[in-house]
């Protein structure tokens, strides 16, 4: 029995390291362990008076049923001992798990006092991730057993930000700010899903995050910008295409993607929608970056977001020297 609890649960414990279980992932966070301990109290109660309800119901329609002919029942009165049951312990039972799961939404919304601060960008259909010294990535790197602060906003839709092994998940609405914050508590790779319907690429939207000790995060993020800082532009134009989102949408291989191929573009000639055609040069690819909608390629949809105030112009020509090394 106590194996049967601990494979469907992963663990009676509730604490940190859990691994994953039947159906659910695997606990990584402080939270985790509080929002799977309500998971399973709600259903429990649930359960216990889904059978109590069903078997009383049954045995009540068999033993008291009106046979055929007979008299209709008269004469029952209410019973008040038996009313008060069953109203106090349901409202005992409702006011506990909103009591509990109240003071776990609050730890959930409230971040402690000097956490870490990364903030996430949410676009159709990437997660970017700027640490404090500005280093830009497309996976989250968090350290381990500190508390995480996001600071999300979205460029276009809303989005939902959502780590299964977290149990964190928080709507990206358009126009505001919208925080969560967590503590990793187990190193290793878990699962970014997007869990708001966004559009095409909407099951595209998915990253990872990685925990790492504290001394291995704060050599990762050194020598992460150091890297990019000393490439050649042609490099870092890659490495931006891979990170800015640029790839969920434009292939590098001919294929056509929601966007154009990259492959082979720079230098070609492309028909427009409204019948003309443009040499695709270095101000057009610009203008395509800075305002995607002033032109668009024939048989395309105008959907590309405007990377305006987000790519700087060293960035921009970057891409354009990159553009450059896929050629035909
Ligand atoms: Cu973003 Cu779904």
């Amino acid at each position: 029995m106590h194996q049967v609890w601990d494979l469907v649960t992963g663990g009676s414990t509730f604490r940190g390291q859990a691994g994953g279980s039947l159906w659910l992932p695997p606990r990584a966070s402080e939270v985790a362990g509080q929002v799977d301990w309500l998971f399973y109290f709600i259903l429990i109660v649930s359960l216990v008076f889904f059978v109590l309800i069903v078997v009383l119901m049954t045995l009540f329609v068999i033993r008291y049923h009106r046979p055929r002919g007979a008299e209709g029942t008269e004469g029952v009165e209410h019973n008040t001992a038996l009313e008060i049951t069953w109203s106090v312990v349901p409202l005992i039972l409702v006011a506990a798990m909103f009591y509990l799961g109240f003071r776990t939404f609050m730890k959930i919304a409230v971040a402690p006092a000097g956490s870490y601060e990364i903030l996430v960008n949410a676009q159709k259909w990437k997660w970017l991730f700027t640490y404090p010294n500005g280093y830009v990535s497309d996976e989250l790197h968090v350290p381990l057993d500190e508390p995480v602060e996001l600071m999300m906003f979205s460029q276009d839709v809303i989005h939902s930000f959502y780590v299964p092994a977290f149990r964190i998940k928080r709507d990206v609405v358009p126009g505001r700010y919208n925080k969560v914050w967590f503590r990793a508590t187990q190193k290793g790779r878990f699962t970014i899903f997007c869990a708001e319907y966004c559009g095409t690429g909407h099951s595209d939207m998915t990253s990872s995050v990685v925990v790492h000790s504290r001394q291995e995060f704060a050599k990762w993020l050194e020598e992460a910008s150091a890297a990019l800082a000393k490439k050649p532009p042609a490099e870092a134009g890659a490495d931006l295409y891979r990170t800015r989102g640029c790839a969920s949408c434009h292939t590098t291989d001919g294929r056509p993607g929601i966007g154009p191929t990259f492959k082979g573009l720079f230098g070609s000639s492309q028909p427009l929608s409204d019948g003309t055609t443009v040499v695709a040069d270095e101000n057009y690819i610009r203008e395509s970056i800075m305002d995607p909608q002033a032109k668009i390629v024939a048989g395309y949809q105008p959907v590309m977001p405007t990377f305006k105030g987000r790519l700087k112009d060293v960035e921009i020509t970057d891409i354009i020297e990159f553009l450059k090394t896929l050629e035909d």
